[in-house]
């Protein structure tokens, strides 16, 4: 095999064209975008963050709130008027729930946009940009341009269940024979195979693995099950070798990702969707003990579950096998049943509360964070001040709170949107305030006490530090000597500042 000599190496980064990734939303996105990039990179393209400098610029997008859309749709707006006004040559795409929400439609109101790749066709990113970017060197100038109208889009795969999208404009005198567009089609419930096979860019000693996408709840709120799809599992020998490669490179913490990881192998990746009901037990904490004892891995977290799949024997998982993590993020939404009726969460506020205790006596020490919604369809002030008590009663160690935000296409878009703005905002302000005094109050009892940290990075304040986490993710900083970057240490807990703590290693 020939490989490339220094002198070919510069010449392909000279020509290299630049990406600029740009991801909104959660962790998942973040992976999609690495994997992305590294799939890129493997082609001679060369990554910026300069979108001024970039000949590609790809949004990796959100659905969940209209308020991470706006963002999308602003850049997008943006990006498209400098590519009208100046820079042809540039390629736009959009990946991402947006993708999967709105498909041809972007084409059509943002004429400039050259690709749209759904969150099952990631793998098909770098041979849209190729194709759209190889073409264009030919001459082919997009329909629009030439004729002032409307371009047609081409489809370049039809969606399974109206989830997979992947769809790039068709070039001006593309003919009926000029099908060489449709490389994508369409995958994919073989998603994972391809998708593992690249190996995404991390950093630090954590490395993210997906192991279901996809969610069969019906939380009425919720835009995921629209733009994600149904809920398909990788197998778990796969996912198991994958860590042991993770581990041999070095990797010491798995987290596992996925929309609602707790219902893991439900239906697994080429199985018929009617093969597993949802009576049957999920395979999550199976998985975790398995990935856990990995030789190498030294924490294995997730993120992120539904209350009621969170089982005793996931907790006794956690208090079994030391590996796995302390962590759980258990996503409350509301603390008054008649709302969590109408947001479709399927339990009441107690039987939440009886697993919230369950966790914390099965596993001493346990961090709870959560997700609380204000201002959903109806929510009465009473209603409200029930879910401000839970936050004081259940004191969790951190929250995410965020105001409703209807999503066209959910069951809740036929309930109304009746909670005035000042409203939410107001409830918002509450809650976070409140948390915030309970986070630290919980944070407090922690002082003085020992923790085994798993060092993960340099401190950015000072090079004598490192910063790393406790079983139960709270963030710690400790004068420790760089070579324990990657291993567990004993601390002793000393101060507090904001949500970081300050310790001491126990013995050196
Ligand atoms: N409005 C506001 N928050 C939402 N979430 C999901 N959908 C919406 C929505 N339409 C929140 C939930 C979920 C988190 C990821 O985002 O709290 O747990
Ligand atoms: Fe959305 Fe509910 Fe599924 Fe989470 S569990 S992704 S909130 S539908």
């Amino acid at each position: 095999m020939n490989t490339p000599g220094t002198d070919q190496l510069r010449e392909i980064e000279k020509s290299g064209k630049r990406v600029c990734i740009q991801t909104f939303g959660c962790q998942m996105n973040e992976y999609d975008s690495e994997v992305v990039k590294a799939a890129l990179e493997k082609q001679g393209y060369v990554l910026t963050d300069s979108e001024e400098a970039a000949d590609v610029v790809i949004l990796n997008t959100c659905s969940v709130r209209e308020h991470a859309e706006n963002k999308a749709f602003n850049k997008l707006h943006l990006l498209c008027r400098e590519k009208k006004n100046g820079r042809p040559n540039l390629t736009v795409g959009l990946m991402g729930c947006m993708a999967d929400n709105y498909k041809e439609k972007l084409l059509k109101d943002f004429p400039q946009l050259d690709f749209v790749a759904g969150t099952r066709n990631v793998m098909d990113v770098t041979r849209l940009v190729k194709e759209i970017e190889e073409k264009r060197s030919r001459g082919v100038p997009p329909r629009n341009d030439s004729a002032g109208q409307d371009a047609q889009p081409t489809r370049l795969g039809l969606a399974r269940n109206g989830t997979q999208t992947v769809i790039a404009r068709s070039p001006a005198g593309a003919t009926k024979q000029s099908k060489s567009l449709q490389l994508a089609a369409i995958s994919k419930e073989g998603w994972w195979e391809e998708y593992a096979e690249t190996v995404p860019r991390r950093e630090g000693v954590r490395a993210f693995l997906p192991i279901m996408t996809g969610c069969d709840n019906l939380c009425t709120y919720c835009i995921v099950p629209k733009t994600r799809g149904r809920e398909v599992s990788m197998r778990g020998g796969e996912i198991v070798d994958q860590v042991k490669k993770l581990a041999d490179q070095g990797y010491k913490e798995i987290q596992l990702l996925g929309q609602n990881v707790n219902s893991y192998g439900r239906r697994y990746v080429g199985e018929d969707e009617s093969y597993r009901t949802r009576k049957e037990p999920n395979r999550f904490p199976e998985l975790v003990a398995a990935v856990s004892q990995v030789p190498g891995i030294e924490r294995v977290s997730w993120m992120t579950s539904h209350p009621k799949d969170a089982s005793r024997e996931l907790f006794e998982v956690m208090r079994d096998y030391p590996k796995v993590t302390h962590w759980f993020h258990l996503p409350v939404q509301s603390g008054n049943n008649r709302i969590l009726k109408r947001m479709g969460r399927e339990y009441t506020i107690e039987e939440f509360h009886e697993k919230l205790e369950l966790l914390r006596k099965l596993v001493p020490g346990a961090a709870v964070s959560t997700d609380m919604i204000v201002g959903f369809s109806d929510e009465t002030d009473e209603e409200f001040e029930e879910t401000r008590r839970v936050m004081e009663k259940f004191m969790f160690d951190s929250a995410f709170i965020f105001k409703y935000s209807l999503r066209k296409g959910t069951p809740a878009d036929r309930l109304p949107d009746n909670v005035q703005q000042a409203v939410k905002e107001e409830r918002h302000r509450v809650l976070l305030k409140l948390q915030k005094e309970v986070s630290r109050k919980v944070n407090d009892a922690w002082i003085g006490r020992q923790a085994d940290v798993l060092f993960s990075g340099r401190s950015r304040v000072s090079d004598q530090d490192l910063i790393g986490e406790m079983r139960n993710h709270k963030r710690v900083v400790v004068k420790a000597p760089a070579a324990f970057m990657g291993n567990v240490k004993q601390v002793r807990l000393t101060r507090l500042k904001d949500e970081t703590f300050y310790g001491e290693l126990c013995e050196v």
